[in-house]
């Protein structure tokens, strides 16, 4: 059976507990929209806050250390994450990749370890757009992916990919419905090149400048099992807006 639409709001460095409400106002908006999963990724210190708030959607972080425990001061590992409510974590996203020099073999080791504390992942990969002038978006994608990929095949219905291209996030630019449909695509292809037949369970979201008017449009195709959201999950209105164009 095809699996819901997922999608995931990830509120980055936004939010304190008076961001709650918005929180409870999304789980409640979430128990009438069934036909869709919603999740919220809230900042590190909101995690346990936010799952106490909301009983309906997924609760996740936005990132975690590879190792176990250790002298690595302000890092939280995976278990902790997961002891502080969370389900999923964001994995690679291009903010961390950009600001924390994070490579794709950290974000593997990164998605090892979640996976092994029993949290599911979300891996995120795309383009500049340099690379896309360049003609090269398909192949740095597919590169990217195919290096921080974990070496788990048994956990394809644990991981999902979010395809966000950089210069489409947090710009109000989106790139064509053609263009996501034929990124997604040639995303699909790689994952069935790593992990065989497991590849079917993972979904793949599009991330980037996805608000309520054209989540539809970008929603459509195929291959798009979801969106990564950003700017417009900070609000409740806006954020249930695209979850009802995704039912
Ligand atoms: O994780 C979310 C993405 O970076 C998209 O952000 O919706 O503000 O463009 P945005």
């Amino acid at each position: 059976m095809a699996k819901r639409p997922y999608i995931v709001g990830n509120w980055k460095m936004h939010g304190t507990r008076s961001m709650l409400a918005e929180a409870r106002a999304i789980d409640r908006a979430a128990e009438r929209l069934m036909k869709v999963e919603v999740a919220l990724a809230p900042p590190a210190t909101l995690i346990h806050a936010t799952r106490k708030e909301a009983d309906l959607i997924g609760v996740g972080a936005q990132d975690c250390h590879a190792a176990e425990g250790g002298a690595y001061t302000g890092d939280i590992s995976a278990a902790m994450t997961k002891d502080a409510g969370a389900g999923f974590v964001i994995l690679g996203h291009s903010e961390r990749r950009t600001y924390h020099q994070e490579t794709d073999a950290d974000v593997q080791a990164k998605a090892a370890s979640a996976l092994a504390a029993g949290l599911n992942v979300i891996i995120c990969i795309g383009e500049t757009e340099a690379q896309r002038e360049a003609g090269e978006a398909e192949k740095i994608v597919a590169a990217q992916l195919a290096g921080s990929l974990p070496q788990t095949p048994d956990a394809g219905d644990r991981i999902t990919v979010a395809y966000e291209p950089v210069w489409a996030i947090g710009t109000g630019k989106t790139p064509t419905v053609d263009d996501v449909n034929a990124m997604h695509k040639a995303i699909r292809e790689t994952l069935h090149s790593v992990y065989g037949d497991a590849a079917s369970e993972i979904r793949i979201l599009y991330g980037g400048s996805v608000n309520a008017q054209n989540a539809a449009e970008l929603l459509a195709g195929p291959e798009v099992g979801g969106a990564l959201v950003g700017g417009a999950s900070l609000s409740a209105e806006s954020f249930v807006g695209i979850v009802v164009a995704a039912a």
